[in-house]
Parts: C-alpha cells; structure tokens; sequence
C-alpha cells in the first residue's frame, strides 16, 4: 500500500456527490450524514461552490501571503462583521488555526510571566504537537509525548475541578462549545460563565474552539452565539471552506498580539479557497438560512427521541442544532457495529467518542430528506435487534 496506513477506511470509494448524496464506483448510492466529518455544509456539488471555484480557478489560484488578495481581505471583513472579534488569520486546518489559538495565548501571557493553558477532557483540537498537547484523550497523545509542555487538564464541566487549576500562572483556558469527537458533549453554560468569569480575573484568554461546531453547524453563524458568553479567541475550520481547506483564527483587540513575523502560512486563505469560502458563509451567514439550521435540528431531534424507548441499547440524544449525538449502551451494542451496518442500508454515519453516534448532515438537509434517514437508522437498528 503506496498510501501510509494511519486510517482505517470502509470499503467504499465514492466518485460523486449531490447534495446529501454521494455515489460509489458501483453506482450505489449513500445519503451522507457524515458530511466529510461536518465539513460539507452545503452539501455535495453545490452551485455557489461550483460557481466560485470555476470563476476564481480562471483568475488566480495562488499568490501567497506576500501579497494582498481582496478575496481573503472580503472573508476576513465579513467573518469579523458576523461576531464580536477585531482580526483574522487564515491557515488549511483546524489543528493549524488551534496551534495559532496557542501561540496567541502565549505570547499574550508571556509579559506577565505565564504560560500555563488549560484544557479539557474528552476535548480533541487536532493531531499536530501543540493541539495534541491540548486534547484531553490519552490514546491519541501517549505514542508521541512528550508533548508541549505546560498544559493542564481540567474534567470537562466541572466547575470544582477549573477552578482548583485556573491560577495567576494561566494564559488561556482552550475548550469546545460542544465537544465533537469527545462524543457530542455539550458545555453546561454554567461551567462556561465560570470560566469567562475566571479568565477575566485571571487576565488570560478563552479560546473556543468551533473548528466542528462554528459556522452554523449549531444553528447560530459562531456557536458561541448560543451561549452568554464572548471568547476572546475562535478556531475555525471544517464547513468554512464546505470542503476546500480553510481554517481561520479570530481574535478581539485584547488577543491581538500577533504582529510581523510571529507566525505564518503558506497556503493560508489563499484566492481560491477564500473565493469558496466567501460563497459558503455569504449562504449560512443568512438569517433564515440559520432558522432553518434551528428547525431542522429540532425536527430531527423529535424523530429521535423515541428511539430511546424502542432500542435497549440507545440511551439518549443529545447536541444542538444539527451536531447530534445517539448515545449508545456499549455493554449491549458497540457504535462501530451500528456504523457498519448502516453502510449495508447505504447510510453514512460516522462514531464520536467511546459511546456516542454522530449524526452531522450537510446544513442543506430537507426534513424529507431527515425522514428518510430515519427510515434507514430504523432499518439498521432492526437488523441489529435481538
Ligand atoms: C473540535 C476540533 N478541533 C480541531 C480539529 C482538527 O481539525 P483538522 O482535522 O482540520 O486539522 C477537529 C477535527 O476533527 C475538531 O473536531
């Protein structure tokens, strides 16, 4: 095998894509809720993309950061208007814009002598050594420690527990609104007002990372816009590009303190993937387009629930907006399993966490098209019912 064998792939190679669809090389074809792993926001093939990257492939593809692109000067302009935040930087991926979040807080911290970040468990921020420092799961750190150093877990949602580590020694406190590949876990919004209570006190930042939950996956444009509380830095990445590169990180006046030199990218919000980009959060950005988000996710949500009394092995729905989560007894019925056997109804669905289904469809799904989801999880649970 030419390709290095760090995945463990299905037995699936799709050709093409429509909407919530994608198609094998057999012809078969799959509804798609995992969306390339709650990337592809609008879907497969969708004609503002297609669009942007026809018109922008003819111009320019790349120029670098030695040069101005009004492309990426119009996202960066726009993704400030849509939140509370001063400027922009643009890197390919999340765990790139999370290794920025990192060196912002510690050059924030660094006159004032600290340089402690907090973090928490169950989180995931990327696989490079700095996010990697940060994700509170063992299995993905162990083979590589040691990792950066100074970096401290906190038990996700417990207040006790922050509060004993969040000392004067703290630049930042790093933390998902709702946790993805830790399992759909939400924040309690208690837990996250201690924090921003915290950071304030504490003089040191709160990162949010909305690489999976941002860009209206939640059913607000940021997904800190469903809670009460302002970060002061936000990774982002996944359905900005809806499928091409982009990650960005965003920062108020206080975290503003990267300044010549201190960090680059080559590739970085390059004209291409910004003209995309521009598309997909002019369409998401839109107020009814969010509602919707809302909507559908509630719908969704209802057509659920009563799964919880039909299958002794499902234990709970949880999450916000259209990140959702099926909690799964694991003593009766292993997620994997279901995963699985829901290919064999040609449905895509993809695990989170040790216990938990991750159901995030393109933000473009219809109800038609959740109901006919359920008519294919229902198949899938049937066949696995004893
Ligand atoms: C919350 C979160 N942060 C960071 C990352 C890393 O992003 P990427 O895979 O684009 O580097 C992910 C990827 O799943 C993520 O879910």
């Amino acid at each position: 095998m030419s390709v290095m064998q760090t995945y463990k792939r299905f037995d699936l190679n799709f050709v093409q894509g429509e909407g919530v669809y994608l198609t094998e090389k057999s012809g078969e074809k799959y509804l798609d809720f995992v969306a390339g792993i709650a990337v592809n926001a609008l879907g497969h093939s969708h004609p503002v993309i297609l669009k942007a990257i026809e018109e922008q492939s003819k111009k320019l593809i790349h120029i670098s950061n030695l040069y101005h692109d009004d492309n990426q000067i119009a996202l960066a302009q726009k993704l400030v208007s849509l939140g509370d935040h001063h400027s922009v930087f643009f890197t390919n991926s999340g765990t790139e814009a999370i290794e920025g979040a990192l060196k912002v807080a510690r050059k924030y911290g660094r006159e004032q002598g600290k340089s402690k970040i907090l973090y928490m468990s169950e989180s995931f921020h990327g696989r490079t050594m700095g996010a990697l420092a940060v994700t509170g799961q063992s299995k993905y750190q162990e083979p590589f420690a040691p990792l950066i150093g100074d970096v401290q877990q906190v038990v996700f949602n417990d207040k006790e527990d922050f509060l004993a580590k969040m000392d004067e020694g703290v630049c930042g406190v790093i933390i998902e609104p709702v946790q993805g590949e830790g399992g759909i876990n939400p924040v309690d919004p208690d837990f996250l007002n201690c924090i921003r209570e915290a950071c304030d006190k504490q003089d040191a930042l709160l990162i949010f990372d909305e690489v999976q939950a941002g860009i209206g996956r939640t059913g607000s444009f940021f997904a800190y816009q469903g809670f009460d509380v302002i970060p002061d830095v936000i990774a982002m990445a996944k359905g900005l590009g809806g499928g091409v590169p982009i990650g960005a990180l965003m920062v108020n006046k206080k975290a503003d303190v990267l300044t010549f030199g201190d960090h680059g990218c080559t590739f970085g919000g390059n004209p291409l993937v910004t003209a995309v980009s521009n598309a997909v959060v002019d369409t998401v950005s839109n107020e009814e387009f969010l509602k919707e988000v809302k909507a559908k996710g509630e719908y969704f949500k209802e057509k659920l629930l009563p799964l919880v009394e039909e299958y002794d092995f499902i234990k709970g729905i949880k999450g916000r907006g259209l990140m959702i989560g099926v909690s799964i007894d694991t003593e009766k019925m292993a997620p994997g399993t279901i995963v699985a056997e829901a290919i064999k109804h040609k449905l895509l669905i993809v695990g989170a966490g040790k216990d938990t289904l991750r159901l995030v469809p393109p933000l473009v799904v219809t109800t038609g098209e959740i109901d006919e989801f359920m008519v294919k999880f229902k198949s899938t649970l049937e066949a696995l019912k004893k």
